[in-house]
């Protein structure tokens, strides 16, 4: 463990790795949107993950190793989350995504589980 990289040391050393992601042109009704867990029926398939597009691809991606509440323990931007993708595969032993489905993934992450959700 202590041999580990943490995320927080991984984001700091990768700074410079400038990557430019598009501007995002989703808009869905942020009113719809389930922004804390608090709020998520438990019955849900994809629980605890928020229902939106992408949502199923990021469950399997993501459930192999680990709870999905390390998933939806905290919110972040889409930089962050671009940059722990990274690190997920980098340092953790994630298979690299294929660019089509890493882009659903992000776009889910960024999207549903962004500043503002409460895990
Ligand atoms: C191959 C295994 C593996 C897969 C697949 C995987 N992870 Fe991880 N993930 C890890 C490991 C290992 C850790 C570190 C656990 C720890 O902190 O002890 C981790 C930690 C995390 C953390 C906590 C980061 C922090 O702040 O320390 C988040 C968030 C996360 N993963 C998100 C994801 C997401 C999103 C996916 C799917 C796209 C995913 N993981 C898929 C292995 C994996």
């Amino acid at each position: 463990m202590k041999d580990k990289m943490t995320f927080k040391r991984f984001i700091g050393g990768a700074a410079s790795a400038a990557l430019l992601v598009a501007a995002s042109t989703f808009s869905a009704s942020a009113e719809e949107r389930i922004t804390r867990l608090a709020d998520l029926d438990p019955d849900y398939e994809f629980y605890p993950l928020p229902p939106g597009e992408g949502v199923e691809d990021t469950y399997f991606a993501c459930v192999a190793c680990h709870s999905l509440r390390t998933v939806t323990n905290g919110g972040y931007s889409r930089r962050v989350w671009d940059e722990l993708l990274d690190w997920m595969v980098e340092d953790q032993g994630m298979p690299e995504l294929d660019p089509e489905e890493r882009e659903i993934i992000l776009e889910y992450l960024a999207t549903y589980i962004g500043e503002d959700w409460e895990g």
